[in-house]
This record gives structure tokens, C-alpha cells and sequence, in this order.
């Protein structure tokens, strides 16, 4: 029982003393509506989480491991966000914001060295995206994602047809998102692909290979159909292109 209590406590925070600590905070503060409760986070969040500058977290962030958690400077986490930064750390640069019910989970029980999620500057993850970081995932800065994007840094092993998938371990190479990547809604990265920078990848696809930078990649398995560098215009912008005050405030 004793053994099942310390699994379950380290599997929330550092030590006993850093949940009590982590607990309470989060306990005053997590369910604070309003700005105010955005005010109050952007303080007391401060004894718990590594704060660059002053982050707007909206009630209802569900956070673990607080102490590796860093966020750089006016970055958003929408209700619902879900952080788990065992033990290796999350860190979530400048200006990015992270739609509702987005988990990042590190996910590392079994300490694997690799592990992490990291994510650059001004980039925008949509609603319910799922980033697994066993095998280390890295974003780079100008990433945007759109809703049920899931990244999975992680494969189990299932050679031996005798033996329960659950007791042949995992294997975790990582993924890494390059700069200026777009990743339309419902896509899937497997464990040990790079999306090369200024990449799109379409909507659906399951990413399974590397793709080159500039790609136009789409289906499953993904597959390069253009090379940004190549195209001459889109027939969607006839019907008007807008920017937002979003593009403004990062500037
Ligand atoms: C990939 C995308 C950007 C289109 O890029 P594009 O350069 O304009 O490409 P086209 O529309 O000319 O399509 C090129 C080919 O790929 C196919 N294609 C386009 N998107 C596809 C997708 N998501 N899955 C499978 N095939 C796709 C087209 O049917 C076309 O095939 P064809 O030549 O046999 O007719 C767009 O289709 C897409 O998936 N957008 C993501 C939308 C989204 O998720 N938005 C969320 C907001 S963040």
C-alpha cells in the first residue's frame, strides 16, 4: 500500500514536500475564474513553475510536476490544458498559446534520459492536441497545429508473439517539429519523424517518415505532393486572405 502511495505521489511531483507545496497552490488558485484568477495565477504560479514573464492560465490547467515546467514570456494556456512534466520538463517559449484541453505529457515512468516536451516562440497548438514526450519532442518556433493533432514519441516492442506486448518495454527515438511547420487538424506523428522547417503537413495524415523541408506532405502515410518553394499562387485566396490582432500583438 505504502509502495502504491510514494508510486503514485512521485508520479505528481518531485517529493512528498514538493506536492503538498505544488497541491496547495494549485488547489487556491487553479479554479480562480475571470482575469482575476488569471492575475492571481500569473503571481502565485511563481513559487511553483519556472515564469519567464507573465503567463495568462486560465482556470481549470491541470498541472504536474510544476517545479519542470518553464514558460516564457505572455504565453496562453487555455481551460482544460493538461501539463505532466515528469521528470524531464516541459518547456513552452515566448508567446505561444495552447488551446483547450491540449495535454503535454512527458509520460516518462520509466526514465528514459530523452524524454521532454519543448516547444519555441510563437507558435499556437489547437484544441485537443495530445504530445507524448517519451522519446522527446521538439517544436520549433512558428508552429501552428490545428485541433486533435497528436504526437506519440513513443512505439512498443511486439517481436516476440509469446510474450504480452505490456512485457516486451518501448522504444522512444523522438520527434522534431522544425521552424515554420503548418499541421492541419486530425494528423498523427509517429516516434522518430522530422517534419523539416516551412513543411505543411494536410489534414488527416498520418506522418510516418521524415518530410523535407518545404514540403506539402498529405494521406496516410503521409507522402510529399509540393514543394512550397515551387508554387505559383492558390486558388483558395481569391476568396480573401486575413490576418488578425494576434499577428499585431506578436509583432
Ligand atoms: C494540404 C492543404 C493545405 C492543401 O494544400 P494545397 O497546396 O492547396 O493542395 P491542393 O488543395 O491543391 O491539393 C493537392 C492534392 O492533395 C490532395 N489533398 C489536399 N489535402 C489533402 C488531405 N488533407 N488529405 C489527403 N489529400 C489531400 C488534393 O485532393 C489534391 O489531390 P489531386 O491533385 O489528386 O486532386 C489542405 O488540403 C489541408 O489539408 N488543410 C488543412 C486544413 C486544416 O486542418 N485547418 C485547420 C486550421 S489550423
Amino acid at each position: 500500500m505504502i509502495k502504491q502511495f510514494r508510486f503514485y505521489i512521485l508520479g505528481q511531483a518531485s517529493s512528498i514536500p514538493r506536492y503538498i507545496l505544488e497541491q496547495i497552490i494549485l488547489g487556491l488558485c487553479s479554479w480562480v475564474p475571470s482575469v482575476l484568477g488569471i492575475g492571481l495565477r500569473a503571481l502565485a504560479y511563481r513559487s511553483i513553475m519556472k515564469l519567464d514573464g507573465t503567463p495568462a492560465i486560465e482556470s481549470g490547467v491541470r498541472i504536474a510536476h510544476a517545479n519542470g515546467v518553464r514558460l516564457g514570456k505572455n504565453v496562453y494556456l487555455d481551460q482544460g490544458v493538461y501539463l505532466h512534466a515528469l521528470p524531464n520538463g516541459i518547456t513552452i517559449g515566448d508567446k505561444t498559446f495552447i488551446m483547450h484541453h491540449t495535454m503535454l505529457h512527458v509520460f516518462n515512468f520509466r526514465g528514459l534520459p530523452q524524454a521532454g516536451i519543448t516547444i519555441g516562440k510563437n507558435c499556437f497548438l489547437g484544441e485537443y492536441n495530445v504530445i507524448r514526450g517519451q522519446g522527446g519532442v521538439h517544436i520549433g518556433n512558428d508552429v501552428y497545429t490545428g485541433p486533435m493533432v497528436q504526437m506519440v514519441a513513443v512505439n512498443h516492442v511486439y517481436q516476440d508473439p509469446n510474450r504480452s506486448i505490456r512485457e516486451q518495454g518501448i522504444t522512444a527515438q523522438g520527434i522534431v517539429i522544425e521552424d515554420d511547420v503548418w499541421i492541419g487538424a486530425n494528423v498523427t506523428i509517429v516516434d522518430g519523424v522530422t517534419i523539416g522547417r516551412g513543411s505543411i503537413i494536410g489534414a488527416g495524415s498520418v506522418v510516418t517518415h521524415d518530410i523535407p523541408s518545404y514540403s506539402i506532405a498529405v494521406g496516410t502515410p503521409a507522402k510529399r505532393v509540393k514543394d512550397r518553394r515551387e508554387l505559383s499562387g492558390n486558388h483558395r485566396q481569391d476568396a480573401g486572405v486575413f490576418f488578425g490582432a494576434l499577428e499585431e500583438i506578436r509583432r
